[in-house]
């Protein structure tokens, strides 16, 4: 094997160490994710044993799963209190950018992410965006939020120079740590390479909904330019700031 192949696995990396998940669907059955808290804590567990030191719980709220705030945080503090190990948990929310969002925004019915709690974390449908995708993320920025797009290399209609575009105007953009590892496509990872080469990420997730992915992903491999990306990214680590 030529030396820029050797590949190495996620655990054997260091990344995992001190690792902040700004993206999961942990907390039980509010979505599609996780749907017991006896398996949401067993999950924080193998977390625990990979080193990640604060997992970011990010239930979808969109027409079709309209968790409301209030109850997210009930549903929060309820699985906090069963909590008895070492990660910092919060709450957040992952937004799909549909006619509920904007409703809930102009109330000011959103959960914020980040250390500061001046980022929102969206999305929108993998195969198109919203009618007025520019307008809404403008909007998140005039009230003084950064918009972080989740996952923006598993969007199939956006390319180089949307991603390009986006970052001129402020929009910070989320890795999902998986479709380095493949899971989403060849198409999601080549992407994910490119606009990690280029420094173009502000923070790292999982979009963690099972176990099962959980136990596996310790066994990812990456390259070592890759580890050495995120490396960089880790260490900014600017919704920490
Ligand atoms: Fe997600």
């Amino acid at each position: 094997m030529w030396p820029f192949r050797r590949t190495f696995r996620l655990k054997d990396t260091g990344l995992l160490n001190g690792f902040t998940d700004w993206h999961s669907h942990i907390l039980p059955s509010v979505d599609d994710g996780v749907r017991s808290v006896e398996r949401g804590l067993e999950i924080l567990d193998l977390y625990a044993a990979y080193g990640i030191r604060q997992v970011w719980f990010t239930p979808h709220v969109m027409e079709e799963v309209p968790n409301e705030p209030a109850r997210l945080r009930e549903r929060f503090a309820a699985f906090r209190a069963r909590y008895t190990g070492g990660i910092e948990l919060h709450l957040a929310a992952e937004n799909m950018l549909d006619g509920l969002f904007e409703s809930r925004f102009e109330a000011g019915e959103v959960l914020p992410i980040g250390k500061n709690g001046n980022h929102l974390l969206v999305e929108t449908s993998y195969y198109n965006p919203p009618v007025d995708l520019s307008g809404v993320l403008e909007r998140i920025k005039s009230r003084g939020y950064y918009p972080l797009l989740a996952h923006p290399e598993r969007y199939m209609y956006m390319g180089r120079t949307d991603y390009e575009r986006l970052r001129t105007r402020g929009i910070r953009l989320q890795l999902d740590l998986f479709s380095l590892a493949g899971l989403y496509g060849d198409d999601a990872r080549e992407k994910a390479e490119w606009l990690l080469q280029r420094g173009m990420y502000d923070a790292v997730g999982t979009d963690l909904h099972r176990k099962e992915i959980c136990v596996e992903m310790g066994g990812y491999r990456l390259t070592r330019s890759v580890i050495g990306s995120l490396e960089r990214i880790i260490r900014d680590d600017t919704l920490n700031r």
